[in-house]
Order: structure tokens, then sequence, then C-alpha cells
């Protein structure tokens, strides 16, 4: 492969900075280029300059990428989504244009329960099919890594069906899946009325197959009334701890049952949602150092006003993250874009610290800070080119793609 050379960046975002989570008015800093440019070799970043230092080295064999006087920022992380189901949910989309909540959808039999039925009927290879689809679209949108989730099985075959396709995602497609086993989404229909025989399954039967097979680095559970409980979460995610996984947990969504509290107590390495998140629980959040991720995207879709309190845990100097929460139910949106406008409109996050909660923070919540998340020297040579003069015209503009190009590794992704 011959070197890689990135010119006439208007702005090139870097976030050059400390090798860890950013927090407070780090957040703000996003050490940018302006007329930058980039060498790359072997997909690695080995200069990040301004443009004309770059073409006075250029290597006689470079590839020139002329960014003509677009943005370039790091490749979108996206912490938190649930990109392999089947079907969708598009008509209690309609329901809740008509009034419906999605609490009522849920509890007449709709909501995750709906999709595991979807998703249970879907061979291996459908399911594969769907979630390629959905691929593209990440990366139509500037996503280069993503978190995925299981959660639509919620038996030991489907959950493990799920976590394959995510295997193969990672082999088939220009995106970097890191994988998240949520058996504990919620009681499927055949464990009705008996939420501890579930978890015994979950522990006993789930998780030591998850973990034999090396198919997920993390745990995630629905911490919420009505799905899983304190007593549950703590059994759950205390045995995939003890199992080697990292812990995640989706916490405080619907209503504010001390599920950041618990994440701190479990260690757990984020907290997400966090809508009815009060100060004790951000202050339990910082002490543990957990990491807040953020999904407005989901409070949008289902048409509530209740954001969680961004403004507070940048104060409080969590290291706050952004993310899709794609998922048929609660946020069909693969955009981070959209996210970074939403952040801004209704959290009060300026666009700098949406994009550093989008790229670095998401990349250490995610275990790869040290390797993607910013465009520094060594790191992977992921980025992406925007139809805009100015970063923050990102979040400003919404509802259009600005998206120029998406590169992995040094390669040309998007468009193909
Ligand atoms: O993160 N809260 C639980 N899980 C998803 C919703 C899943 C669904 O409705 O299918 C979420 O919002
Ligand atoms: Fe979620």
């Amino acid at each position: 492969m011959n070197p890689v050379a990135v010119l006439r960046a208007s702005h090139l975002v870097t976030l050059t900075g400390p090798a860890r989570p950013r927090v407070g008015p780090e957040m703000l800093d996003l050490a940018i280029i302006r007329d930058g440019g980039m060498l790359i070799r072997a997909g690695l970043i080995e200069t990040v300059a301004p443009s004309e230092e770059i073409e006075r080295a250029l290597p006689n064999d470079a590839e020139v990428f002329d960014a003509a006087g677009r943005i370039v920022l790091p490749g979108f992380v996206d912490a938190h989504a649930h990109p392999v189901f089947g079907g969708n949910r598009v008509d209690e989309f309609e329901m809740r244009a008509g009034g419906a909540t999605y609490e009522e959808i849920a509890a007449n039999g709709g909501g995750i329960r709906s999709t595991v039925r979807q998703t249970r009927a879907a061979s291996e290879e459908e399911l594969l099919l769907q979630a390629q689809k959905r691929a593209e679209w990440f990366l139509r949108c500037g996503t280069t890594t993503m978190e995925a989730k299981s959660g639509y099985g919620l038996s030991v075959d489907e959950e493990l069906k799920i976590l394959r396709v995510i295997r193969q995602l990672n082999e088939t497609t220009a995106i970097e899946f890191v994988p998240t086993f949520l058996g504990a989404h919620a009681i499927p229909d055949e464990f009705d009325g008996r939420p501890d025989q579930y978890a015994d399954c979950v522990v006993h039967e789930m998780l030591p197959e998850v973990v034999r097979q090396d198919l997920a680095e993390a745990c995630d559970i629905f911490c919420e009334e009505g799905y899983f409980d304190a007593a549950a979460t703590r059994r759950i995610l205390g045995a995939a701890k003890a199992a080697g996984l990292m812990l995640r947990v989706h916490a405080d969504q619907l209503t504010n049952s001390g599920g950041a509290a618990l994440a701190a107590e479990l260690g757990a390495l984020t907290a997400d949602h966090l809508e009815q998140t009060d100060d004790v629980g951000i202050a339990a959040l910082r002490k543990a150092a957990v990491q807040p991720v953020l999904l407005p995207g989901s409070v949008y879709a289902l048409g509530k006003t209740g954001y969680p309190k961004a403004r507070a845990m940048i104060e409080s100097g969590l290291a706050v993250v952004l993310a899709t929460d794609f998922n048929p139910g609660s946020s069909p949106t693969p955009s981070i874009p959209m996210i970074l406008s939403l952040a801004a409109t209704q959290m009060k996050m300026t666009p700098a610290e949406a994009v550093t909660a989008a790229t670095i923070n998401a990349a250490y919540s995610l275990r790869r800070g040290d390797k993607i998340g910013s465009l520094e020297k060594g790191k992977m040579a992921n980025f992406s080119i925007f139809d805009c003069e100015d970063y923050r015209e990102l979040a400003y503009y919404f509802g259009l793609p600005q998206t120029h190009a998406v590169y992995v590794r040094g390669r040309q992704v998007y468009p193909r």
C-alpha cells in the first residue's frame, strides 16, 4: 500500500491531547489545524501538520487526497448501538404519533419483545444481510467504529446467533464492531412472571457460552422497573465481571431507580441513557470514574423532552460520551451528526464538546482510546471528510448528509 497524503483540510480536527478521556474545559479543545494535512503509512498516521509541510516532504509514491477546503474529523465512534435485529417497529412509531407511549406499547406485548419475535424468526443469513445494510448507513454518516449489542434473542441459541452475526459484520464490513452481550434486555415471553429463572438462564447458560466462544467484550443490562431490578443487576453483572467482561448499564432511562449509583458501585465502564439521573447519581459516577453515555436520539424519537443533564455532568468532571443508541424501538438513527445537533440544541453542549464526546471520549469508553478517536501520530487513519468549511456546521445544519468521503486505515470506504 502506497503512503497516503491528505491535503488542504480547512479544519483538520485532530483532538490531539492527553492520552485519556477529556473532561471539563478539555472537551472544548479540538486541537484544530487550519489548512491541515496528514501523511499515512500502512494505515497508520505518521504526520499531522499544516498542509504545506506535508506537501514539502511528500514521498514520490504518495497517493494524494485533496480535501479542497473541506473539514476532516476522526471517524466517529458510536459507543452504544443495537444494530442486529429482525424487521422494524414502524407500526409502533405510527402508534406513538397517535399518542401511545413507549411504556404502554411495551406493556401490551410490543416493544423489545416484538423485535425479539421478529429476530427469532429471521435466519442468521437474513440478520446479517439486514445488519450489513445498516452498517452502510453508519459509514455514510461518518462512523468507523461502533459498539453492537445482542439483546433481541433472549435464549442461549438466539443470543449466540446475534453475536455470531456481529462477528461476521466485523469480517465483512469496513466498520470495526465491538460486541456487547445484552441477554438481560427484557424478560422473554416464555419466562413471563419468572424473572429470577430468566436471570438464572442468563448467568448459568448464556454467559458461560458467550465467554467460552469469546463473543463479547462487555455485558450490559436494562436496569429498569419491569425489566431488571437492582438485585438482578447486581447478580448478572457480578457474574459477568467475574467472567472477565467489562460492564455497561442501561441506567435511569425511564425512571430514576438509582441505576447510575449502581453502575458506580459495580465498577461499570459506562452508565448509559441517564435521562432521569439526579445530582446524587452524577456524584456517584464521578467518584467511580464511570463514563456517562448520553443518547439524545432516544429522547427525541420517543417524543419526550427529558434530556439528560449534560451540563451538570461536564461541570462535575465526567468524561461524557454521545452515541446514537441505534435500535428499532427508541432510536432509529445511525447518524452521529444528528446526535451532535441534538446535543447542542437540547442539552446545551457546544459543538466542540459534542465532537469530543463522539470521538476520543467514545473511543476510551470502548477501551480503544490508544488506537482511534483522534488524528495523532501512531493512531489508525480512520477519518471522514465533510462538505463544510467549519466543523460547527456539522451540528448546525441538520437533516442533510454532509459526508464527502470516509476512510478506514487510510483506505476510502465511502463512497465506494
Ligand atoms: O436503549 N432501553 C432499552 N433498550 C433500548 C430500546 C430497545 C428497543 O426498544 O428495542 C434503548 O433505548
Ligand atoms: Fe440502548
